[in-house]
């Protein structure tokens, strides 16, 4: 009974944690710029601080310092942002500022690298009916969460990391897709290996018909000007073919 009140509690500490909070996703060795919410003019002090150190110090007279980046980055003393060039993985964490000694929603920032070109490994049945397409790549912590998808034929998507496909699957291309908060990637094309199986089947007996057909319509005609003794039929016909 008396666990309720501190349920309450913690969840409205969450909340209010999270609102007090703003979440900043950059691809590494990117340009981040962090900026205040609300600054009111005009600004006479500036600190930023990272984690618990102070990243940068301005105090309306001297240069801008800061004691972390050093050249990595630049205080913008009117707008009170800092600008962090070529941002690296080990710089996320939370960023606070106060403007005029005021304390700024905190900025929490996540580095991510970009994704890789992913690889499709293809598993199929002896029978050859069904197989299986894997997506793989090298799933790393600096890629964040990475979102897996397919990409059948350029328009319909599937999510997940395998695609299971049988001689019924209509497609006849195959792309596996990765995206993370701040990239994305494909990998090459596969071409549908069981639709091309079936294609190789139809072109054949197309061939094999067209090709007796020719040879009846042939003996056909060879027949009709032996008959006929008219060469002149006989040279416009095969000339038509
Ligand atoms: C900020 O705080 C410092 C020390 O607490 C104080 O000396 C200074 O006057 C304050 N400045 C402003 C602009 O409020
Ligand atoms: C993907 O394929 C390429 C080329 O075959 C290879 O160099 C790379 O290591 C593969 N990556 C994975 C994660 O299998
Ligand atoms: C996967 O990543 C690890 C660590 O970055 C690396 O040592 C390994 O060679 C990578 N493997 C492939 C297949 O790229
Ligand atoms: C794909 O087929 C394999 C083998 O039949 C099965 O184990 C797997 O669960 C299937 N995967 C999906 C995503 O349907
Ligand atoms: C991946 O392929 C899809 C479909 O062809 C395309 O729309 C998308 O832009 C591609 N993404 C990347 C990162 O190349």
């Amino acid at each position: 009974m008396s666990s309720t009140p501190s349920v309450v509690l913690f969840l409205a500490w969450i909340t209010t944690d999270v609102h007090s909070e703003k979440i900043l996703d950059r691809l590494r060795d990117s340009t981040v710029v962090l900026s205040p919410d609300h600054v009111e003019d005009p600004i006479t002090i500036i600190t930023w601080r990272y984690k618990t150190h102070l990243a940068a110090d301005w105090n309306g007279q001297k240069a801008p310092f800061s004691r972390i980046f050093k050249d990595g980055c630049s205080l913008n003393t009117e707008t009170g942002e800092l600008t962090i060039n070529s941002v690296r993985l080990e710089d996320g964490g939370v960023y606070t500022t106060q403007i005029n000694n005021k304390t700024q929603t905190a900025v929490k920032l996540q580095v991510f690298s970009p994704v890789p070109k992913p690889n499709i490994t293809l598993s199929c049945n002896p029978e050859e009916t069904q197989c299986t397409l894997s997506c793989t790549f090298n799933r790393t912590d600096d890629l964040g969460e990475v979102h897996i998808f397919w990409i059948l034929d350029d328009k319909l998507k599937k999510e997940g990391k395998e695609l299971n496909i049988t001689k019924e699957t209509k497609e006849l291309m195959f792309i596996c897709s990765l995206e993370n908060s701040v990239s994305s990637g494909n990998s090459s094309e596969l071409q549908n290996p069981l639709f091309f199986k079936n294609e190789d089947v139809l072109y054949l007996v197309f061939f094999a018909l067209y090709t007796s057909l020719l040879f009846v319509v042939g003996l056909i005609i060879i027949h009709q000007s032996k008959k006929n003794s008219s060469f002149h039929l006989f040279s416009k016909s095969v000339f038509i073919f």
